[in-house]
């Protein structure tokens, strides 16, 4: 069975990743606490010119950040349709309401015009989230903010700038919320980053970083066996009998933490902050450092589907330009369910959680997440046509080559 085109059976675990990961599992004194967290935020600082603080995932410190700019019962936070559910339960957590407004269906992101649709004296702050790294309208959303007096969180998630191809990704916000989960623009197994461009939010965040709990050692022993697992068990095994009895029992024995929990599912979020574990950060650091070559990859990857995909009158989104750095390419496509199903009848798995729903993954619950089926109609439709291609890292060109001749035949 040839190697699986995937998005999440560990898209950043390549050799050197699990290098990395075997020499610092040589450090167990240095799993939890240690000297990375400091030189991985002295990194960001320099490159964002913010002050940052670390929590153990984005969400979390999206919660720190809510708390920070003290969010209130009756404020409302502006967040688009088509996002992922931690982040209407983050600020469900910090006791606001989220306000969706609706998407540009050519860029996935926010548009002005939906924004200023949604504004209401309750608006305390709006997330702009550059989806799968389509620059979201940036500048003219700082604009609006600075005219309204609101704070302007930029979701960087799926997209870490670096100096090329960017489009003012992470300069304009008051705030860029930075992941470092698995399956994002790089990863330290688990970890995010809030970087504050205003000095009192900072000092209440690094408060809430100080007195963040610390996950034990076993904890963070665990985590650092994701790489191999991936590498080792879930790529070898996909397209295989085997594959689904052996991510059963890996579920059931918490072998791989999941990435959503049930109860994320259905709407709730601990009110618990965690830090980020030290070995996390020095994995991050180890990537960030890196960041320019881990984007590279993921441009000629973009570049590659958009051409091919314009020799081959694919309706390609005319957000998607040449050069940048997606963490995806999406397409729409009629069935596209339909197409995913028999692709992974090939050991092709193109479901990666953004299919068919608007407040991510399907499996969440619409209601308590606060979204009205019918209020973002570009975003409902967007995400049901969706179908999504890989990136990342360790995507390689034969595969994308391969995929891209899959796809083509699918639409004829
Ligand atoms: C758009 C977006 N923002 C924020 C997050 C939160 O990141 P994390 O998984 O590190 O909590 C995610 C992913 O889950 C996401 O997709």
């Amino acid at each position: 069975m040839s190697a699986p085109i995937h998005h999440t059976f560990g898209p950043h675990v390549d050799r050197r990743y699990l290098g990395s990961t075997l020499a610092l599992s040589y450090l167990p004194w240095r799993y939890v606490r240690g000297k990375a967290s400091y030189e991985l935020k002295e990194a960001l600082r320099t490159t964002f010119n913010a002050e940052p603080t670390l929590f153990a995932s984005g969400r979390q410190g999206l919660l720190a950040l809510l708390k920070a700019l003290d969010v209130r019962p009756g404020h409302e936070i502006i967040v688009q349709g088509y996002t992922c559910v931690v982040v209407p339960n983050a600020i469900h957590a910090a006791g606001a309401v989220p306000v969706y407004a609706d998407i540009d269906r050519e860029t996935l992101n926010l548009t002005k015009e939906s924004v200023e649709a949604c504004l209401t004296p309750r608006t305390k702050a709006v997330i702009c989230q550059h989806t799968f790294g389509i620059p979201a309208p940036v500048r003219e959303l700082r604009e609006l903010c600075t005219k309204h007096g609101i704070a302007l969180i930029e979701d960087m998630a799926h997209v870490i700038a670096d100096n090329r191809g960017s489009e003012g990704i992470g300069m304009h916000g008051d705030y860029l919320l930075l992941s470092f989960g698995r399956d994002k623009a790089i990863s330290g197994i688990e970890g995010g980053a809030i970087l504050s461009r205003n000095p009192e939010t900072s000092r209440k965040l690094k408060e809430m970083e100080r007195t963040a709990l610390r996950r034990t050692w076993w904890e963070v022993a665990r985590l650092l066996e994701y790489p191999t697992r991936m590498h080792s068990i879930v790529r070898p095994l996909s397209g295989t009998i085997l594959f689904k009895p052996a991510l059963w029992i890996m579920n059931r024995l918490g072998l791989i933490a999941p990435v959503l929990t049930i109860a994320e599912k259905q709407g709730a979020m601990s009110p618990l902050l965690w830090k980020m574990p030290n070995v996390c950060a020095a994995l991050a650091l180890r990537e960030f450092k890196r960041l320019a070559t881990i984007n590279d990859r993921r441009r000629t990857l973009t570049d590659f589907f958009l051409r091919f995909g314009e020799e081959h009158d694919w309706p390609i989104l005319k957000g998607i330009t040449p050069g940048l750095a997606l963490q995806k390419f999406p397409l729409f496509v009629h069935d596209a369910e339909k197409k995913r199903q028999l692709l992974k009848k090939e050991n092709i798995h193109l479901d990666d959680g953004w299919t068919g729903c608007v407040i991510c993954p399907v499996t969440c619950n619409l209601n308590n997440a606060g979204y009205q089926w019918g209020s973002d109609p570009e975003a409902e439709k967007a995400s049901e046509q969706i179908l999504s291609l890989p990136t990342h890292p360790t995507m390689t060109m034969a595969q994308a080559l391969k995929l891209a001749k899959k796809i083509d035949a699918l639409f004829l």
